[in-house]
């Protein structure tokens, strides 16, 4: 019998609020054997996102949570050790959902064969990956900035709003980054290429947003909510389009505002500036948008016209700490856990 045992990390307990690492407990399993039609993997590098924080409380969102003792959930890059599947041979490098673990058995309907020679294999779970279509996506398909309008993100470092950035550049738009902190606000400008970038924790946000913004704001790529989008509601332009992909700002809860209910100043601005705003899941654009987003991001990447980052934390044992940091902004880049290289 192999003494090597697979290992996992569950959730131990719902947050309230920030979760701690008590909320995770790190198990150890024996290594599952592949049956028929099922293949064995072992993950090489797991995905952080956002949207785990939602599926860690008991209600339901978009996605169902996840019971107390199950393995927390995530996309993977993973190796085939065992294949009793024709599509798939030991060896092959997938994308597939393993959750936070080291082995996993898969039925084969969720993999997608990934390439190292067009792209290094991380991009899978970042820029070529589930956060590159959404940026992608709700671009296309909500955004649709025009050449010379003024696209504004935030969390701008990160793997969704610095492709939104990228592709507002690429289409002839201003492209305005908000980031935290000045090293991340650097990156955006001077390497990502953005027009301008603010930091949403300095002094006079609102004012450096506005004087970024001088002829206002025609798409706003909604990623976080919060104090962000207070500055940026006035700044609106008429028929401005806000594609509402996350509100990060409000995961962990309430955000402690100043006790003001902001819905009436929303809504008379949507009334008044004929706004659209629009929330989506990336799948949703699947169909229609997947295949142009691979091929258009993937030669972006292969000519250096798009840039990436990834922040890579080492070891499966160190996920809980690093995602509760990525929901605070410790994180820079697309935050990626090496499991075993
Ligand atoms: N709709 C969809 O299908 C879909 C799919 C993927 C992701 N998303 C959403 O897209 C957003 C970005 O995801 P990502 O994977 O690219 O994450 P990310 O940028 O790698 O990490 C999250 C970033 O959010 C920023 N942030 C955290 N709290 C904030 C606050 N209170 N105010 C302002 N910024 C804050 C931090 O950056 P700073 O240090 O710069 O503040 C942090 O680094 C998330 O809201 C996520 O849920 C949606």
């Amino acid at each position: 019998m192999s003494a090597i045992k697979a290992r996992q990390i569950v959730l131990a307990a719902r947050p309230q609020g920030k979760p701690r690492l008590t909320d995770f407990r790190l198990e150890e399993t024996a290594i599952p054997t592949a049956g028929p039609g099922q293949v064995l993997l072992r993950v090489q590098f797991l995905s952080l996102d956002p949207y785990m924080r939602e599926r860690m409380n008991a209600r339901e969102s978009y996605q169902s949570a996840i019971a107390l003792g199950d393995v927390m959930p995530g996309e993977s890059v993973a190796t085939v050790i065992a294949s009793h599947h024709p599509s798939f041979a030991q060896g092959d490098i997938v994308l597939a959902h393993t959750g936070w673990r080291t082995h996993a058995l898969s039925n084969h309907a969720d993999l997608r064969n990934l390439d190292p020679t067009i792209a290094p294999v991380t991009t899978g779970l970042g820029v070529l990956g589930m956060p590159g279509f959404t940026a992608y996506s709700g671009l296309r398909a909500i955004g649709k900035p025009a050449p010379g309008e003024t696209v504004v993100v935030a969390a701008a470092s990160g793997p969704v709003g610095s492709l939104v950035g990228q592709l507002a550049k690429l289409a002839g738009a201003r492209a305005v980054g908000i980031a935290g902190g000045p090293e991340k606000c650097a990156y955006v400008k001077d390497e990502l290429g953005f027009d301008a970038a603010v930091d949403h924790k300095g002094a006079d946000f609102a004012a450096n947003l506005a004087a970024a913004c001088l002829d206002g704001i025609d798409v706003y790529f909604e990623n976080v909510g919060g104090a962000v989008w207070q500055a940026v509601l006035p700044l609106l332009n008429k028929f401005a389009r806000v594609p509402v992909s996350g509100l990060i700002a409000q995961y962990n809860g309430p955000s402690g505002g100043d006790g003001t209910d902001r819905l009436p100043a929303t809504m008379r601005e949507i009334l008044s500036k004929s706004l659209t705003l629009r929330g989506f899941i990336n799948y949703e654009f699947a169909a229609e948008h997947y295949p142009a987003f691979l091929r258009e991001v993937g030669a972006g990447i292969a000519d250096g016209r798009i840039r990436y980052r990834e922040d890579i934390v080492d070891g499966l044992e160190k996920a809980p700490e690093a995602f509760i940091g990525m929901l605070e902004g410790r994180n820079f880049g697309k935050l990626i856990v090496r499991v075993d290289a």
